[in-house]
């Protein structure tokens, strides 16, 4: 199938925009808008999609061989990778961390594996060095976390889906989603860290319309926080949308204490991103 049948068969696009009401922000005038990316697909769900789409589509005029990409053994970008691999007829490789694990190891490998995806595991130090097997050279190279070049590109397509707004809210691991939404935006962007890399985010050359907060790691990356769990259980109460506890929980986590705190004027219009993650 190509991109274009897909995209229109399979995926939800443009995905929707929804309002979300509370009496704390409402009252001030502030409207709070939540981008559904999360609905686009259940595999490849929320930037997944904008991020991999690119790549994908580059693909079919290379002379490459396939799609390679890192992970850990619960990546859910090789996940998505694996399963657009499988539905678009484009091999591709996953180099996962951890030359203990088989494919049987957990569900997700064993149905990378039985989506086609070549599984390569290798210890964590090779790993760190991001050597590609020479067995693999042939392959496009996507980095981990699918950051990289046709990712941030990717992030035009969601930025013309969005409605004027005078903020927008996305929550930031590579960096890939919130850099390819400023770059294509005019609107003030907020990334919100999920783990302490804020060095390594400001290594790249960063559009100026893009804030960095790094006040809701909330400690260690996707260390289990009971704050944050209630959290998205009270979200998803109240608004009827599941969030999770490492990107989109952390990111209307600061959104909303940034409301309460008064760091947002009255009257402001918001769009916050929906990024997925919810399995
Ligand atoms: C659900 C979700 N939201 C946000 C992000 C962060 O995106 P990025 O790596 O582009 O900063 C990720 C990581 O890919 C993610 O899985």
């Amino acid at each position: 199938m190509d991109i274009a049948n897909f995209e229109f068969n399979a995926l939800h696009l443009p995905s929707p925009i929804e309002e979300i009401f509370d009496e704390c922000w409402n009252s001030k005038g502030i409207q709070v808008f939540v981008k559904r990316d999360d609905l686009i697909h259940p595999i490849i769900s929320g930037n997944k999609w904008r991020k991999l789409k690119n790549y994908l589509q580059t693909f079919s005029f290379s002379t490459h061989s396939g799609l390679l990409s890192f992970g850990g053994a619960y990546s859910n970008h090789l996940y998505a990778l694996a399963f657009a691999g499988h539905s678009l007829g484009i091999p591709t490789v996953g180099i996962i961390r951890g030359e203990e694990l088989t494919t049987g190891s957990n569900a997700f490998l064993s149905q990378m594996n039985d989506w086609g995806m070549q599984l390569h595991f290798i210890s964590r130090t090779v790993y760190r060095s991001k050597t590609i097997p020479l067995e693999y050279e042939k392959y496009a190279v996507i980095a981990e976390g699918g950051f990289g070049e046709l990712a941030i590109q990717g992030m035009e397509i969601l930025v013309d889906e969005l409605p004027a707004c005078d903020l927008i809210y996305t929550a930031v691991g590579t960096g890939a989603t919130a850099i390819g939404i400023a770059k294509h935006s005019e609107t003030s962007v907020i990334g919100v860290l999920t783990l302490n890399n804020r060095s390594e985010i400001e290594s790249h050359s960063l559009p100026t319309n893009l804030s960095i907060e790094d006040a809701y790691v909330f400690g260690k990356y996707a260390k289990q926080n009971d704050e944050l769990d209630l959290f998205c259980a009270e979200f998803h109460l109240q608004h009827r949308i599941s969030i999770e506890p490492i990107y989109t929980g952390r990111m209307f986590y600061a959104l909303f204490d940034h409301i309460k705190n008064g760091h947002i004027a009255p009257n402001t219009k918001l769009v916050a991103i929906h990024t997925g993650g919810v399995k």
